[in-house]
């Protein structure tokens, strides 16, 4: 197994943009900023969007990678693999009947995104940066099954509840999905808790959560680890199930994305990542 041991693909919250911008905070760094204007600020999932060869993201955003590549090393292909555990857990909730998704700190919904992955389902992008909310936007006009619009994981009421009813139809009727994917980071352990016990509460019986967490990896890589900044959290794969909560892993448990029901061979990269699927 090859380099299993690196980086986070959601390196964040703070890299110091070659040029000399200053640090950032990438997981706020868009409050407040005019969503119609080039971000003076990068955000992590712009960043992913380059490393998947996407082209809905600024040069501020490639500058910041570069960054990080320069401390961590390449992350495309951690990145690749990360998109492809999504698809998985996408389609394994499709199979399990979910036709519904909601999807938390969505990013750029591009790329092998949900409605991608699941173009029969309807599904709801929230996310907290607007410029990335308006990229989304824009991206999804005239889609009649897939909207985005502001959402804060940590505060269901947050999310326009009309929205939520036309493109999440099952929410309150029959088990829906909840994509938590590249966010857990971002959230310390007792928000975290809360913030998925909450969810467990919101959503039906069968509903299913599919999460992702950030393992130790950037431990061995300190200058990588400092651009990522004080409110980036690494977690022990030992510690997540308590933090899961009411909710059930199924029987894939939690594993190294790469080796969550692969479709192949696994990717030979770094156990960056870590999750699965989860049922209430
Ligand atoms: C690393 S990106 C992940 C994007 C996508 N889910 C993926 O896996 O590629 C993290 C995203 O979480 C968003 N975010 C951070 N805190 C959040 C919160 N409290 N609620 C919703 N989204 C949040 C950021 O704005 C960013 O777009």
């Amino acid at each position: 197994m090859a380099a299993r041991s690196t980086v986070d693909r959601r390196p964040v919250a703070r890299v110091a943009v070659d040029g000399g911008v200053a640090m950032s905070d990438l997981t706020t760094a868009g409050a407040g900023a005019d969503p119609a204007a080039a971000p003076q600020v990068p955000s992590t999932a712009r960043m992913i969007d380059h490393w998947l060869g996407g082209t809905d993201h600024f040069p501020v955003d490639v500058a910041a990678a570069r960054a990080f590549e320069g401390a961590y090393g390449p992350c495309a292909e951690i990145f690749r693999s990360l998109r492809g555990f999504l698809g998985r857990t996408v389609r394994h909730l499709g199979a399990a009947g979910v036709d519904s998704f909601l999807v938390f700190g969505a990013g750029v919904p591009t790329r092998g995104n949900v409605h991608e992955v699941a173009p029969a389902a309807s599904v709801l992008y929230t996310d907290i940066d607007p410029v990335t909310i308006a990229l989304g936007q824009r991206i999804l006009a005239g889609s009649d099954r897939a909207a985005y619009t502001y959402g804060d994981a940590t505060d269901l009421s947050t999310i326009d509840p009309a929205l939520l009813g036309r493109y999440v139809p099952a929410w309150g009727r029959a088990p829906v999905g909840v994509v938590f994917l590249g966010l857990a980071a971002f959230l310390d352990d007792a928000t975290l808790a809360r913030t998925l016990d909450d969810l467990y509460a919101a959503v039906p019986a069968g509903s299913r959560l599919a999460f992702d967490f950030d393992g130790m990896e950037l431990a061995g890589h300190p200058q990588a680890l400092a651009l990522m900044g004080e409110g980036f959290h690494m977690r022990d794969p030992a510690a997540f199930p308590d933090l899961l909560g009411r909710w059930r892993p199924t029987a894939d448990g939690i594993a190294p994305v790469a080796l969550w029901r692969p479709d192949g061979p696994p990717e030979d990269v770094p156990d960056a990542f870590h999750g699965g699927v989860a049922v209430k």
